[in-house]
């Protein structure tokens, strides 16, 4: 199996969908992010704070060049920057999940824990600034991506199963 890399901006559910591609399938998941936390021992917004957007950026490109050498096999979730390395699409599938800038803030808005989700996101604080980068990745994404499933109004189950599907036809 070839590694799948789900790529979408912040709050687009990436790591929803993730979970439940790996209950509906053989593969096991990985996130980008989670990965940065742990070899740094510090949350995201921390490393941010601390170092700098450009020093994140540094330890991304770390992880894509482990993930192309290292892994198969695997769900690879990733933060919405990711996109930008250089070696993306030797990583794997590149599935695009993709939704309208205004129906994803109102995603996280709507979750119980939407507080600690906007906060634990220091590129979402500004919203305008937020749109903006929305605006400007979008044809990016599209133009990486082997796969897009437009997410808006599904549940992650229904991604997931629609992510599967479309995914065969690139093993
Ligand atoms: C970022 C997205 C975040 C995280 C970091 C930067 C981005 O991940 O990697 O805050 O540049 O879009 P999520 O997409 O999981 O929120």
């Amino acid at each position: 199996m070839k590694n799948i890399i789900l790529i979408g901006f912040m709050g687009v559910g990436k790591g929803s969908v993730a979970r439940e591609v790996i209950k509906h399938s053989d593969y096991i998941a990985l996130d980008t992010d989670d990965l940065i936390e742990s070899m740094e021992n510090k949350r995201v917004k921390k490393i941010f704070e601390e170092s700098g957007e450009a020093y994140f950026r540094k330890l991304e490109k770390d992880v894509s060049i482990w993930l192309e050498k290292s892994v198969k096999n695997t769900l690879i979730s990733t933060g919405g920057g990711f996109y930008k390395v250089e070696n993306l699409k030797k990583i794997g599938i590149v599935v695009l999940l993709d939704s309208p800038f205004d129906k994803i803030i109102k995603r996280i808005k709507n979750h119980p824990n939407a507080v600690k989700k906007l906060k634990k996101r220091p590129l979402l604080n500004d919203l305008e600034k937020a749109k903006e980068l929305y605006n400007q990745r979008r044809p990016e994404y599209l133009a990486l991506a082997d796969v897009v499933i437009d997410v808006t109004n599904k549940s992650a189950l229904e991604c997931s199963k629609e992510l599967l599907k479309k995914v065969k036809k690139h093993a």
